[in-house]
């Protein structure tokens, strides 16, 4: 089937879905200058993930907070959602999509709008100390001067997202399994779901029967295995031929939404 073939059924099984939600991913955010983990040019090839366990951490937490801060901080603050989280919101505001699941940690989805967001790796947009648990918005911590240090009890302050090694928030993974045994269609952007639980909540809502459609540059295990309609192409791009694909007759409007202007409603 040609790729506007696929966003048209795309559209067509968004339209009959009670309660569809979207899952993400880095790749949603590639077009924004977030890199990506894996593949060409991805995190993981400059830095090696062991920094990032939580117990490496807690020994030498200067040493990872100096990757941090050039991996995350310095490239996450200054980024902007691009068109794809913008559809996604405008989704959710049409009652299209109840709730977005995703991995990343760069708040664009909420920067973009969406309000149901839950971010099952937490936030770069949060600090959290490791002795008293004190939360702290990132911006109270001067950066400059590694590692930032509580208020309260002068503990070390943690970037309030999870590492390797480390459990995710457990009401935040709760709530995401229960948003899949509710979903009859999932609309995986940009990621190749090989850590947990992303792959189980992917193999819980095929269990369940849900529609799985998948947008990625490159087919993925989760193509082979459990996508139901997967349109190859960059997130932007299909994203923005799929709210052509869902817009009512007058011309979508998306490079004025781009612009932050309102454009047509999605019926
Ligand atoms: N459009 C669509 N897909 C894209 C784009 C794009 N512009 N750019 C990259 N991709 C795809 C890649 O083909 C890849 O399949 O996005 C996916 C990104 O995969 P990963 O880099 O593995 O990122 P992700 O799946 O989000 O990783 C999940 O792993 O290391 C942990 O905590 C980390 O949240 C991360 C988790």
């Amino acid at each position: 089937m040609k790729k506007d073939g696929k966003t048209e059924q795309a559209a067509q099984w968004l339209r009959e879905a009670q309660h569809a939600i979207a899952f993400t991913g880095a790749g949603i955010s590639a077009n924004s200058g977030i890199p990506t983990f894996r593949g060409e040019g991805g995190i993981w090839k400059e830095v090696d993930p062991n920094y990032f366990n939580i117990d490496f951490f807690n020994k030498k937490p200067l040493v990872t907070w100096k990757i941090i801060k050039k991996v995350f901080y310095d490239q996450m603050t200054h980024a902007q959602p691009n068109l794809a989280h913008f559809i996604l919101s405008i989704m959710e505001q049409q009652g299209m999509i109840k709730t977005v699941i995703t991995q990343n940690i760069d708040h664009l989805h909420q920067d973009a709008g969406s309000k149901n967001v839950l971010e099952l790796h937490g936030t770069y947009k949060r600090l959290i100390c490791t002795r008293c648990n004190t939360e702290y918005d990132y911006r109270f911590a001067d950066l400059n001067f590694l590692p930032p240090t509580c208020f309260v009890c002068r503990g070390v302050l943690k970037p309030d997202f999870v590492f390797f090694n480390e459990k995710l928030p457990a009401t935040t993974k709760q709530q995401a399994f229960d948003e899949i045994d509710k979903t009859d269609l999932v609309l995986i952007v940009g990621t190749r779901a090989e850590v947990f639980p992303a792959n189980s909540l992917l193999e819980k809502a095929r269990e369940n029967n849900a529609r799985i459609i998948e947008i990625n540059l490159d087919a993925t295990e989760v193509t082979r295995q459990l996508t139901d309609l997967f349109i190859q192409g960059d997130a932007t791009n299909v994203m923005k031929q799929l709210c052509l694909q869902l817009t009512c007759s007058n011309q979508c409007k998306c490079d004025e939404r781009e612009k932050g202007i309102t454009g047509s409603d999605i019926p």
